[in-house]
């Protein structure tokens, strides 16, 4: 039962659609708020403008509250942002109810396009810079790709200062009163989409924000809970501290980070992850530090992982594999950007030894720069084996600050 529409500005009303219920999201998000898929319909002197859709399950309400603002005929562009199915999913539908609407896609998506819906659907390509009229509304294109898909971009109503912001700018969190101002407390729900989506994506939320800086912004309608009305700038502010964080601190110190990740039961990977760790730190220009994986948490893992520059994990091998917490700190890597950082890994063995190898290679995968081979020993380290340890440091320690010519093993 839809109560009542939201209007967001004066052209402009929310016709998206509330999931309360939802409590894990993209398999990798819990949603202890449920969440929204807010769509937009824009209205001009000359028609009408949907910006996005729902997830498929949800079509129904989208479809009610769009009924209730304009007849089907009266749509002439579809705009979606983001080709995810959370956005896309009432897509297919909506172009067979109003077939003579345009469908407006950024480049990148239109090889998705056909990965989603899977009949041809006519549609428009927009890059940064096109714009397209209704009349008395004017809206204006941006290319903000990778955020967090290939596909996505983001949009600007000109008359309203209103921008569209796709997922950028997102929470999950339900709450019907759908404006920041009204809502409950999302500070933590921003926070972590920001954290577990954009994050990956640094770079480009900062090319997207030089992007929006080039307008004056009043308004920020996501893609996921709060309509941002009562201070953008603050939303803007935060994406540009979180994204630019690391590199600051780097500036900050000077030095490079290579930090040593080890897990041991009877102290053999443990000597050898000292010894890997003091060779290292005797590198001018680097500071390497040790961590026990067996008491690190998530979070810890993802920050450390992000500020170091070179990563070496020592695992025992345990009944042939490396040791859990070793792959749950690889599988942090999904929230970063990882390409370009140094990786190496070693470890203490009793027959099969196949853990250092097994690490490497999954950082092969992650797009590590694998410079040394990994360095097993059997069981207790001898002293000798113990210098090859403090060798092993330095060798990496000297890679990572460019010193020695670097070789993919
Ligand atoms: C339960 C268990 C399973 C093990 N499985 C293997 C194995 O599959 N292959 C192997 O090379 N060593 C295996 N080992 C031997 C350990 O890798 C070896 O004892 C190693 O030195 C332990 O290093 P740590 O003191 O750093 O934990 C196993 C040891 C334990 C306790
Ligand atoms: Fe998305
Ligand atoms: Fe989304």
């Amino acid at each position: 039962m839809i109560k009542s529409i939201a209007q967001v500005s004066p052209s402009v009303h929310f016709i998206g659609a509330f999931d309360p219920r939802i409590r894990t999201f993209d398999i990798i998000m819990k949603t202890a708020n449920g969440s929204s898929y807010n769509s937009y319909l824009v209205r001009g002197s000359e028609g009408v403008c949907v910006m996005d859709t729902v997830k498929k399950e949800f079509s129904a309400d989208f479809f009610k509250r769009l009924e209730l603002l304009c007849e089907y005929d009266e749509i002439r562009y579809i705009v979606l942002h983001h080709l995810e199915p959370d956005h896309s999913g009432a897509l297919e539908e909506l172009m067979t109810r109003a077939p003579q609407a345009k469908l407006i896609i950024s480049g990148r998506a239109v090889m998705m396009l056909k990965g989603i819906i899977k009949t041809d659907v006519p549609f428009e390509v927009a890059n940064t810079g096109k714009v397209i009229s209704l009349g008395d509304k004017t809206i204006e294109f941006l290319s903000t790709p990778f955020l967090h898909w290939p596909d996505t971009m983001s949009s600007y109503l000109h008359e309203e200062k209103l921008l569209f912001s796709g997922d950028v700018f997102g929470s999950h969190y339900y709450d019907e009163r759908l404006f920041d101002d009204e809502v409950g407390d999302f500070s933590y729900a921003f926070k972590y989409y920001y954290d577990h989506i954009m994050r990956p994506f640094k770079q480009y939320v900062l090319q997207a924000l030089e992007l929006y800086g080039k307008f004056d912004i009043k308004l920020i309608a996501p893609l996921h809970g709060p309509v941002l009305r009562t201070n953008p700038q603050f939303y803007i502010d935060k994406y540009a501290a979180w994204s630019s964080e690391a590199k600051f601190r780097k500036h900050t110190f000077g030095n490079k980070m290579l930090s040593v990740f080890y897990m041991s039961s009877y102290e053999n990977t443990h000597k050898m992850a000292q010894k890997v760790t003091e060779g290292a730190d005797s590198v001018e220009g680097i500071v390497a530090s040790m961590y026990d994986l067996a008491s690190l948490d998530e979070n810890n893992m993802v920050d450390l992982l992000e500020e170091s520059d070179a990563v070496v994990i020592g695992s025992p091998t345990i009944n042939g594999d490396a040791v859990k917490p070793a792959w749950d700190l690889l599988a942090c890597m999904a929230y970063l950007e990882s390409g370009g950082k140094v990786g190496a890994s070693f470890g203490s063995y009793g027959w099969t030894g196949e853990a250092p190898e097994m690490l490497h290679d999954r950082m092969r995968w992650l797009k590590f720069r694998l410079p040394v081979k990994p360095l097993k020993v059997k069981l207790i380290p001898t002293e000798e084996e113990l210098q090859a340890c403090f060798d092993f440091g330095i060798d990496i320690a000297e890679i990572t600050m460019g010193k020695m010519v670097e070789m993919e093993i």
